[in-house]
């Protein structure tokens, strides 16, 4: 009799042990970080060349899982969407915005007027000279133009701007500045707005917290408003590395440019588990440093202590984003899987990287649970 009692009870504690275990699997299964964050803001990634054309479909399938917003990772820049003048090429951006269109995805166009990754052209003459101030401003209406109406109504918001201002608050030395002067950025404004008034415009940035680059953005989102021209947020990419920026500083930024009137996105978000490469920190492509193996340790993966150390760094400033939830829209990472960021290969080409959210098998990294218990609990609160 004993036997069998202890038969039927160690019986019942195996079903409530399978039954519990079912729920909690059922719970890591059906809350993904768009679920998550669904009354807080988009969560967003950039998606690649290579998933747009089938080749890295696994990655295709996390962001249709995970996200809920995405933005291109190159193939809306002017090098690529207007290779030759009045040669436009929108193979990969139409497939961008159609995947964007069949998921229902908040859909962001990157990026109208750039320094970088722009075609040599657009600054130049048939001799190679450059061209006068009102031949630049044409093309640049001539390309926001195109871009922007192509997409109208369905890209839901543009980076019209990219990286005008330096770490110091001074303006990029530029082409668009030199040939133009300080208003084509406000022209720029204007002419994506002209193109579709209903898109959300936005100026976006890296090192956004310094405090001189911080000051000349908010004044320009003042004298954009001033003008009477749309801008709706101030995008900070957010490529971040163990050591900077503070949460501190983040959280000025955050609230200086809110106190201007506008939103704040986090548009382009890694954290490099790296040692620094070199002082200059931030996104300025150009800023290389050479290999050395000792800038590059964790080749064979994350010892326990840093990935500890990374982990913190990532929910510190999830903690940041949803207590400033009222001011932020969207907080997009900057690519799905470690395999596939660009941070493998800047500042230094042929590291061994670990800044985003899954591995590099496209699976979920153990952090994101504790993101989601983050968000939960506080706005369950
Ligand atoms: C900057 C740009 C992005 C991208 C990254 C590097 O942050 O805004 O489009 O080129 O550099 O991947």
């Amino acid at each position: 009799m004993e036997r069998e009692n202890c038969y039927y009870l160690s019986s019942t504690l195996l079903v409530v042990c399978f039954f519990l275990l079912g729920c909690s699997q059922k719970k890591e299964e059906s809350v993904v970080l768009k679920d998550a964050f669904k009354d807080a803001f988009l969560i967003g990634t950039a998606v690649t060349a290579d998933q747009l054309l089938g080749v890295d479909s696994l990655g295709l399938r996390v962001i249709k899982e995970n996200f809920n917003s995405i933005v291109a990772e190159n193939c809306m820049k002017s090098g690529e969407v207007q290779p030759r003048e009045g040669q436009f090429n929108f193979d990969l951006a139409d497939r961008f915005v159609a995947f964007g269109e069949q998921n229902n995805l908040f859909v962001i166009g990157h990026t109208l007027i750039w320094h970088s990754q722009a075609p040599k052209w657009f600054f130049v003459d048939d001799h190679g000279n450059d061209v006068s101030r009102e031949v630049l401003i044409e093309r640049m209406r001539t390309h926001i133009n195109s871009v922007v109406t192509r997409y109208k109504g369905v890209i839901k918001g543009w980076d019209v701007v990219n990286e005008a201002i330096l770490d110091d608050g001074t303006l990029r030395n530029s082409k668009f500045l030199q040939i133009i002067g300080e208003d084509y950025i406000p022209l720029a404004f204007q002419f994506a707005h002209e193109a579709d008034p209903t898109a959300e415009l936005y100026y976006n940035d890296y090192n956004e917290w310094h405090v001189g680059k911080r000051n000349t953005i908010v004044n320009l989102v003042k004298s954009l408003k001033e003008k009477g021209l749309r801008i709706d947020a101030v995008g900070m990419q957010g490529h971040m590395g163990m050591e900077y920026p503070s949460i501190e500083e983040y959280e000025n930024a955050i609230e200086a440019y809110h106190k201007a009137g506008v939103k704040v996105m986090i548009t382009e978000w890694d954290i490099s588990a790296l040692p620094l490469a070199s002082r200059n920190v931030g996104a300025n492509i150009s800023d290389t440093v050479a290999y050395k193996k000792e800038i590059n340790p964790y080749v064979e993966g994350l010892p326990k202590d840093v990935q500890a150390e990374w982990e913190k760094r990532y929910l510190d400033f999830f903690k940041l984003f949803i207590k400033h939830q009222d001011k932020i829209s969207r907080v997009t990472l900057w690519g799905v899987s470690d395999a596939t960021s660009w941070k493998n290969n800047y500042p230094v080409a042929g590291r061994t990287d670990y800044p985003l959210l899954f591995d590099r098998q496209y699976n979920p990294k153990p952090v994101i649970n504790s993101i989601i218990d983050l968000v939960e609990n506080k706005n369950q609160k």
